[in-house]
């Protein structure tokens, strides 16, 4: 079942349409305008026989549920109990969900003893966070002897993005709209903290704080806003251990992902042009279906899962 039919809803979907050895059985939105409507249309292709559903009642003949609707654990935790009592495991795309234990471990420990009181896995998903700025900086370290440092860079050209995502990045704001907003906690990246405590907890680094600071991104000579730069640090006795860089804005030049690792050996990666978030967060998601539904009960972050990856049983792609 496809639950959130936003753009990165439907872009799994689509996945899911285009793979025989996934069985698409419904899709759930509570927006009023797609309800009843095929699933086809909403995707601009022919009718596939799938209606948009109010509720997630048809979870009950799911194995799993994409779970795409919004960031804060706040907003999903009812939508995710629902889902468990129906029996169906969940990927789904809330940030906040990526590595909850550390900023949010109450709302953590009552979702991970209601998935397994009722024998489903739960597990946050996606690009960022979920992959570029936290699962593989902790993957790279594989090689290494020892590391005292990990710093990551992710530059986006928002104008590549989705509309939610533009807004989300504060384009068209004043500068003045931007920082009141920053002062009242509804701008910035969410999940840039979760990535931050995700590597700590994989790394085994204690950390005593973790700072997270959200500036505007302005149109060359004006006061409106392109998008944000955020940097969220891992501190662990004074030191900085863990760095994030994430700027997202539109124009932004030499779009890249890039991880430092400083150990033994120290390297950089770079991913030139950097992944584009929307097609990774929907494969990732289409991709972390059978790596989630085959894993234990309870809340499981990337890090507790075996790899996800792009496994098409051969010659049964159809896309
Ligand atoms: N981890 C990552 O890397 C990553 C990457 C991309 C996106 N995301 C997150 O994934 C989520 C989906 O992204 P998007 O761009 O597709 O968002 P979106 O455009 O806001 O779409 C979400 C859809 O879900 C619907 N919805 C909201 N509450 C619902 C509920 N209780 N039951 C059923 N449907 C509900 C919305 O309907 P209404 O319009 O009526 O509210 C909307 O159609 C967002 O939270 C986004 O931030 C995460």
């Amino acid at each position: 079942v496809q639950y959130g039919l936003g753009p990165i809803g439907l872009g799994v979907a689509r996945i899911l349409l285009g793979r025989r050895h996934f069985e698409l059985i419904g899709v759930v939105d509570t927006a009023p305008e797609k309800l009843g409507r095929d699933l086809g249309e909403l995707l601009e292709i022919e009718p596939v026989g799938i209606s948009v559903m109010p509720d997630a009642r048809i979870a009950i003949e799911a194995d799993v549920v994409v779970h795409t609707t919004q960031s804060h654990l706040s907003q999903v935790e009812g939508q995710l109990l629902e889902i468990f009592a129906a029996g169906a495991n969940v990927v789904s795309t809330c940030e906040e969900l990526a590595y909850p234990w550390f900023h949010h471990a109450e709302a953590a420990r009552r979702l991970d003893a209601a998935a397994r009181e009722h024998g489903v896995t739960v597990s946050g998903v996606g690009v960022n966070p979920g992959f570029v700025m936290d699962m593989l900086p902790v993957v790279l370290t594989a090689p290494c002897r020892s590391v005292e440092r990990i710093t990551v860079e992710r530059r986006v050209d928002a104008g590549r993005r989705r509309l939610p995502l533009q807004r989300k990045v504060g384009l068209g704001l004043t500068e003045e709209d931007f920082r009141d907003r920053v002062a009242s906690g509804t701008m910035g990246h969410v999940g840039l903290p979760e990535s931050v405590a995700m590597i700590a907890a994989a790394m085994g680094w204690a950390l005593d704080a973790i700072t997270d600071r959200v500036e505007p991104v302005l149109i060359a000579g004006g006061s409106q806003v392109a998008g944000l730069h955020q940097v969220a640090s891992g501190i662990d006795g004074g030191t900085e251990r863990v760095r994030l860089e994430l700027t997202m804005a539109v124009g932004v030049d030499a779009p890249v992902d890039r991880v430092q690792i400083d150990g033994e050996p120290s390297f950089v990666t770079e991913i030139a042009g950097g992944l584009h978030g929307d097609v990774a967060t929907c494969a990732i998601a289409a991709n972390a279906i059978p790596v989630v539904w085959a894993a234990p009960p309870g809340l499981r972050t990337v890090i507790d899962l075996p790899p996800i990856r792009c496994a098409v049983p051969t010659g049964r792609q159809l896309v």
